[in-house]
């Protein structure tokens, strides 16, 4: 298929430069039967390549986006909770472990039933591709068929994802607890192997299977010890997913749990659970000593801001993970977070970074970094792209247009037929500053209804214009 029309296109991070991106007012972005990017040219090339390939151009389907559409890749949540949608919105007055016990656990319950999950899961993926999420980590609950079922939902569903069955065995109630460690990685193995035949049947590898050890608090040494083993020996394949340092008393009991750690990092660590592959959500709270020790693993962080305004766990020093050279990217933590949608994260992201920056001297405006300032558009559109990507470990495969990667992409429209009028930016003199502006506002003002087409691996999955 030929994609032709406006393009947005995140930059790598290069450690020299701010973070920046591209925008092409007219690129055809050229992709094969299988989903990858063949080949993309801008503008001054158009006409060049119409007029050599015209007979190809014929044969192939193409697609040509109007001035008020662009492409962009497509969003990716590095961390959210499948089974919690049903509580979107709900337990305002908590803080986390309060939560955890009183709104969280019962929910998740209900998802012993498998006709349940089926039922809920299926909303819950078709509303987090619709929101424009080409690739999300889930979480599912502690039961093995619910989770099979999430499996089976999002393979159909042509998402991209990483799925896992969280692992508890103590301090959570008896209905969400596992009989012991060995039981909790029995399951967990059971669900590998599923996903892992599952892919291999359909030639596809678009679901990759996550060990999710809930959070130290939920898992006796036992377990992590298990888990890391069970890591280990499906090198290189297999990510871990966890939380850390995302509320004060969690800290605090962590501590209790894990008195000879010297850090939440460090229980992680010891047990062999931080690695290039593992995916640590929210981060608030984290000494420097524990930056340190994460950046030096390469570990990825999920910043996860509407959960750490929600629950009210504090602000996370995103700029200061940035400076460090730690992998990140975003989360929506529902229903930590009360919304689905990755265009929220970016807005609390950035709202997150302009906290911090009221709190803080104006810093050396030549001191080139990321600490304590407002984090820029370009940044806060890489976080939610190539940033996730680098964090799933998928930076060579997804996360901006390149030859060679797969075309994961949106295509997003502003105009006021879009449903969503104000979005228009008008004055199309200066095309850049107008594609820029697009951009800001889509992503700042924008919802769902401008999302119009959402792809994965160049197959159509959802979007606005699929909507009955
Ligand atoms: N820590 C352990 N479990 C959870 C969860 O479900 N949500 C959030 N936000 N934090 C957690
Ligand atoms: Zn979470």
């Amino acid at each position: 298929t030929h994609y032709y029309g406006a393009v947005i296109n995140p930059q790598e991070r290069n450690p020299r430069e701010p973070i920046s991106y591209k925008v092409y007012p007219a690129c055809l972005i050229i992709v094969s039967p299988v989903g990858q990017i063949v080949d993309m040219i801008a503008q001054s090339d158009i006409v060049d390549f119409q007029e050599k390939e015209r007979e190809r151009c014929d044969e192939a389907v193409t697609v040509i986006l109007s001035s008020d559409e662009f492409l962009m890749p497509g969003f990716i949540d590095t961390h959210t909770h499948a089974p919690q949608f049903p509580n979107l919105g709900i337990g305002q007055e908590y803080q986390l472990l309060d939560w955890l016990k009183d709104v969280t656990y019962p929910m998740e319950a209900n998802f012993a039933d498998p006709d349940f999950a089926e039922r809920t899961y299926r909303s819950v993926v078709r509303r987090i591709i619709d929101f424009g999420t080409t690739t999300c980590c889930y979480y599912g609950t502690v039961h093995l068929d619910a989770t099979k079922r999430l499996v089976d939902i999002v393979r159909d569903s042509g998402q991209r994802a990483f799925i896992g069955k969280c692992n508890m065995d103590r301090e959570v109630p008896e209905d969400n607890l596992e009989p012991s460690a060995n039981d909790s990685i029995q399951a967990t193995e059971q669900l590998i192997d599923y996903i892992q035949n599952l892919t291999q049947a359909s030639d596809s590898l678009l679901i990759h299977p996550i060990i999710t050890p809930r959070f130290a608090i939920s898992c006796t040494p036992e377990l992590l010890r298990g888990l890391s083993d069970l890591a280990e020996a499906y090198n290189p394949t297999l990510h871990i997913q966890t939380h850390i340092s995302e509320n004060l008393d969690e800290v605090a009991r962590m501590g209790e749990l894990f008195p000879g750690n010297t850090s939440y990092a460090d229980v992680y660590d010891s047990f062999g659970l931080l690695g290039r592959k593992t995916i640590l959500a929210h981060a608030v709270h984290l000494g420097d000593d524990e930056i340190d020790i994460i950046a030096k693993k390469e570990a990825g962080i999920s910043h996860c801001p509407t959960s750490n305004f929600n629950l009210t766990s504090g602000v996370a020093p995103v700029g200061k993970y940035l400076d460090a050279g730690i992998k990140i990217g975003l989360g929506t933590d529902v229903s930590g977070g009360f919304n689905p949608s990755i265009l929220n994260a970016i807005r609390h992201a950035s709202i997150a970074s302009k906290v911090i920056s009221l709190q803080h001297n104006p810093s050396d405006p030549l001191k080139p970094g990321y600490n304590n300032r407002k984090l820029s558009v370009a940044t806060l559109l890489y976080l939610a792209t190539l940033g996730g990507a680098q964090v799933c470990g998928l930076e060579d495969d997804i996360g901006s247009f390149a030859l060679g990667k797969s075309f994961d992409a949106l295509m997003v429209k502003v105009s006021s037929e879009a449903g969503n009028p104000g979005l228009y930016p008008g004055g199309k003199e200066d095309v850049d500053k107008y594609l820029r502006g697009m951009l800001e506002r889509f992503l700042f003002c924008g919802d769902d209804r401008n999302i119009s087409r959402v792809y994965v691996q160049g197959k159509l999955i959802g979007g606005n214009d699929c909507i009955e």
